[in-house]
């Protein structure tokens, strides 16, 4: 027997206890006068051993040749502790031990095994199995475990089957690149590994499958940030015979659920928010609504005062930032500094401040009077002690700078608690989206979305203004979620293609598969997938899903511990036909 208990067990109710533990040496401290301690570690926990020189010098001497990760099985007596650690759970014991074998030696690691370790992003992204034995980084992974399991548990609960669906399969249309696997018994052609299982779920409602599952991996060639990965796992879900409002219930109580049973948190029902609304007052169709400084329209307060530069613009919004008035010109400064970086792209940024005396102090004195400033404050809700805050522009991009902006003052202001979860769904997105240059129309979420069933004259006369019923979860300001229902009739779906410029051929060479499929009885059905990674995240606080995946890959898409990709030899390329010629 390698051990009979964990590291993380024993407590003083095992006193007198003879044990046998094994795990990695976590730190060796020579006390002198013959005595050494050896913090034990495995996955449970750490638990004090303590050799000394009176009771077996043998045993001491070996014991002050351990190194760290050395693996070790020690054997020993449980005793109360003479000095006790209340912060762990085995702080009131320690093992005087009584036999020790070295299970395996281990080099010294390239950087220390503790909660604040000296080991910069990219080290520790090479040695990630060591990295992976940090206390904080393991614990991710239990809470992504867990979320996993409970899911499993849940929708199993409710009938939910899961169903695996293939990785090798062609292009599916989601907006993304696809990543592309050359094959060898097809000379000359590939697969694509999937962006999601979109067309299999919907595939295998078409079986009568009704209700289905997958926790998935899917693959997206695209640029990384810290909350995408290339490949990431999806909860994918997809039911018939349901509305909207049925699969946003469904959901909204698994979300619930998870929130309950993993964090002991009880959140209350989602708010609804329409597209609309959430663009005009966040600039942002995933809100974060942990905290409010809504965008209030100046515009017509501003115009015609003789300052150019708000005259001249489409948009003038604003936010108010409680309690900022203190703000010093170097904050105001860093905030102008903020908005004008080359990623965010504002011109300037005027500021309102309401002194505590009730007096408007703004950036723009020379064009406006108190009473004007007064106007703005009042439609801003502003009190003494506020910060008004106004950017200008073009309406949409405008939007977007203020929404920059609120994050930043959010943050700033303390708002973005990470333990306080506000949660919503985002209704009613446009079911398609122009491209200015190409001058067409693509689908907004993807080409299986159905349209709101009133908006349907539009596809036609103003496809621009048509409604989807496309829903996101949103929390915290990210998008967790995201589904529609879809189109199940053949002609909508047509209809549907020929509004996105595919010929007839060229639908039917993509979706062929699909149509025919509609044409055997395609229940009305509707789902959506949640981003396991971004939901974990959010659950353990993190600022990267990187930090929840157990082997993720680095900003320029590589697994630095595998050095992967990586070049192949010129046989295998011979072998599936291919011939490579890269520039140098
Ligand atoms: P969508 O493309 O919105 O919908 O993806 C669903 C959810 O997956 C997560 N996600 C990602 N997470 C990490 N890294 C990425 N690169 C990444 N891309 C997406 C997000 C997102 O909300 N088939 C549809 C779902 C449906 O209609 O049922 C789909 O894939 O959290």
């Amino acid at each position: 027997m390698y051990r009979n208990h964990t590291c993380g067990e024993l407590t003083i109710a095992n006193v007198n206890n003879e044990v046998i533990l094994a795990g990695w040496v976590h730190k060796v401290r020579k006390m002198g006068g013959g005595m050494t301690f050896v913090d034990l570690r495995d996955r449970y926990g750490v638990t004090q051993l303590f050799f000394s020189k009176d009771n077996n010098a043998d045993l001491y001497e070996q014991a002050n040749k351990l190194g760290r990760e050395y693996v070790i099985q020690v054997q020993g007596n449980v005793q109360e502790r003479a000095s006790k650690n209340m912060n762990i759970p085995t702080g009131e014991i320690e093992i005087i031990a009584s036999g020790l074998n070295i299970l395996n030696i281990s080099e010294l690691p390239p950087f220390t095994i503790e909660d604040e370790t000296d080991g910069g992003d990219d080290i520790r992204m090479k040695y990630r199995y060591l990295d992976l034995r940090r206390n904080a980084v393991r614990r991710n992974l239990e809470l992504r475990h867990k979320i996993a399991f409970e899911t499993r548990n849940f929708l199993n609960d409710r009938r939910f089957l899961e169903v695996e669906t293939p990785v090798l399969i062609g292009s599916t249309p989601e907006g993304a690149r696809d990543f592309i696997v050359p094959s060898r018994m097809n000379p000359g052609e590939f697969y694509a590994l999937p962006q999601s299982p979109q067309l299999f779920k919907q595939l295998l409602m078409v079986s009568g499958f009704d209700r289905y599952f997958q926790i998935v991996k899917c693959f997206r060639d695209e640029d990384l940030r810290a909350d995408r990965q290339p490949e990431f796992t999806q909860i994918d879900c997809e039911m018939s015979f349901v509305n909207q409002e049925d699969v946003l219930n469904i959901f909204e109580d698994l979300t619930r659920h998870l929130f309950k049973i993993v964090k002991g948190i009880d959140v209350p029902a989602f708010p609804r928010m329409d597209y609309a609304h959430a663009m005009k007052y966040y600039g942002s169709d995933k809100p974060d609504t942990r905290f409010e400084m809504k965008f209030v329209e100046l515009k017509d307060l501003t115009v015609g005062k003789g300052f150019v530069v708000f005259d001249s613009a489409e948009y003038v919004g604003a936010i108010c930032a409680k309690g900022a008035a203190s703000y010093t010109r170097k904050q105001l400064d860093g905030l102008t500094d903020f908005v004008k970086r080359p990623q965010i792209g504002a011109k300037g940024l005027v500021y309102v401040r309401y002194e505590a005396d009730g007096t408007l102090k703004s950036s723009v004195d020379k064009f406006y009077s108190q009473e004007d400033l007064k106007k703005w404050a009042e439609r801003c809700q502003a009190e003494p002690g506020d910060l008004i805050l106004i950017l200008c522009g073009e309406t949409e991009k405008a939007q977007k700078q203020l929404c920059e902006l609120r994050l930043e003052v959010g943050e700033q202001l303390g708002l973005k608690d990470k333990n306080n979860f506000s949660c919503l769904w985002v209704v009613d997105f446009p079911l398609l989206e122009k491209d200015e240059e190409l001058n067409r129309y693509f689908a907004k979420h993807h080409p299986f979305t159905s349209p709101k069933e009133e908006d349907f004259p539009l596809l036609d006369s103003d496809p621009g203004a048509v409604r989807a019923n496309a829903y996101d979860m949103v929390i915290n300001g990210v998008e967790v979620g995201g589904g529609s229902v879809r189109i199940h009739n053949s002609e909508l779906q047509n209809k549907m293609f020929s509004v996105l410029g595919f010929t007839q051929e060229k639908a039917q060479e993509q979706f062929g598969f699909l149509m025919n499929a509609f044409k055997y009885g395609a229940p009305p059905h509707a789902g959506l997938a949640f981003g396991l990674d971004r939901l974990v995240s959010l659950f353990a606080g993190l600022d990267s899903i990187r930090d929840c995946i157990a082997f993720p890959k680095n900003t320029s898409g590589r697994d630095v511990m595998i050095d992967a990709p990586s070049r192949v030899d010129q046989d295998q390329l011979d072998e599936l036909n291919l011939k490579i010629d890269i520039k140098e």
